[in-house]
């Protein structure tokens, strides 16, 4: 008799996130959690992965949501044993703003993740793991992000408000928060494992559907070529990493995982100082203590 492990996958019902619940839910020994903010798409796909799948529905644009999912998910068993923190988005502006008055951004791709999983951390099970989603556009070097705008790093009370500027900027910015992030957490939490998997370009998911529909028809069209850049691969292809990273063995704490292989992430993103104050600011924007408890 084995044990079934269970993952939690944020933003299950679209590109990489779909991609890999449904192949997770076909590894024996998993099940999966899907983690939306659609829950008629997430009940429908629910029903195609079968009577094991759980679902809980979770807008990370909103923190009240995201202590409602949380208290959904700790009250539940078995308990999660990976958390994949895959859910992200890409805006063109970075004037918009969260139901909490957070620039959008920064909310969901940071904020919430990180509220999420201080709620859940002590519900995790055993040896637990989070796998936080990184992207390339945290290098803010051609070689990497080509000519994607770089992170600007500030003051993370700066981020965290709406203000005039490039949501792609923004976007990248986010991103090197993730590893600062997930490096923070990593030191915190000793016994738990911390991953940051980057998938690469993805040009065939919905991460730009904020750009105009003359943009995304360019780049629906341009997308068999963008695939074949270096740095570049297909949602199967990064799925299948992703889902890897979340059933294989543990490795070092906060390391970073670019397209399946364990690489360095950007010298930017090993900043201690940087990691330590986005997590108190963080922490403080969620109305909780930093200091991690036991319960
Ligand atoms: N595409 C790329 O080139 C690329 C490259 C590097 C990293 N990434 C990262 O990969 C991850 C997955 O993105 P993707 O490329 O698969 O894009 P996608 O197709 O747009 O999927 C994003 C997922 O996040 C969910 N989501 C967006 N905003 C949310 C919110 N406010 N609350 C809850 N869920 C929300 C979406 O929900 P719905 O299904 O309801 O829309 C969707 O399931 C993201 O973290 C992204 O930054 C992507």
């Amino acid at each position: 008799m084995g044990t079934t492990r269970t993952a939690l996958v944020t933003g299950a019902t679209s590109g990489l996130g779909l991609a890999t619940v449904r192949r997770l839910a076909a590894t024996p020994g998993w099940r999966v959690v899907l983690a939306v903010r659609d829950l008629r798409r997430g009940r429908a796909l629910a029903g195609e992965l079968g009577p094991d799948a759980g679902l809980v529905a979770l807008e990370l644009a909103s923190l009240a949501s995201v202590r409602e999912a949380a208290a959904t998910v700790a009250g539940q068993e078995p308990p999660v044993d990976v958390l994949v923190l895959n859910a992200g988005l890409q805006v063109t502006r970075s004037d918009v703003a969260s139901a909490d008055g957070h620039e959008l951004t920064f909310a969901v791709n940071h904020l919430g993740n990180y509220l999420l999983t201080r709620l859940l951390l002590p519900h995790l099970a055993p040896g637990g793991r989070v796998v936080t989603v990184g992207s390339g556009t945290h290098f803010g070097t051609l070689r990497k992000s080509g000519p994607y705008p770089r992170p600007r790093w500030e003051d993370p009370r700066v981020l965290a408000t709406p203000r005039e500027g490039s949501g792609q900027r923004a976007y990248a910015t986010s991103k090197l928060a993730t590893v600062y992030f997930s490096r923070e957490l990593a030191r915190r939490t000793p016994g738990i494992d911390v991953v940051t998997f980057d998938p690469g370009l993805l040009p065939a998911t919905g991460l730009a559907r904020d750009y105009s529909p003359r943009a995304q028809a360019l780049y629906r069209r341009l997308t068999p070529l963008l695939e074949r850049l270096p740095g570049a691969q297909t949602v199967e292809r990064a799925a299948g990493q992703l889902a890897d990273v979340v059933t294989g063995p543990d490795g070092t704490p906060g390391r970073y995982v670019e397209r399946g292989v364990e690489a360095p992430s950007s010298p930017e993103s090993l900043d201690p100082r940087r990691a330590r104050e986005l997590w108190d600011v963080s922490a403080d924007l969620v109305g909780l203590p930093a200091q991690i408890s036991a319960s």
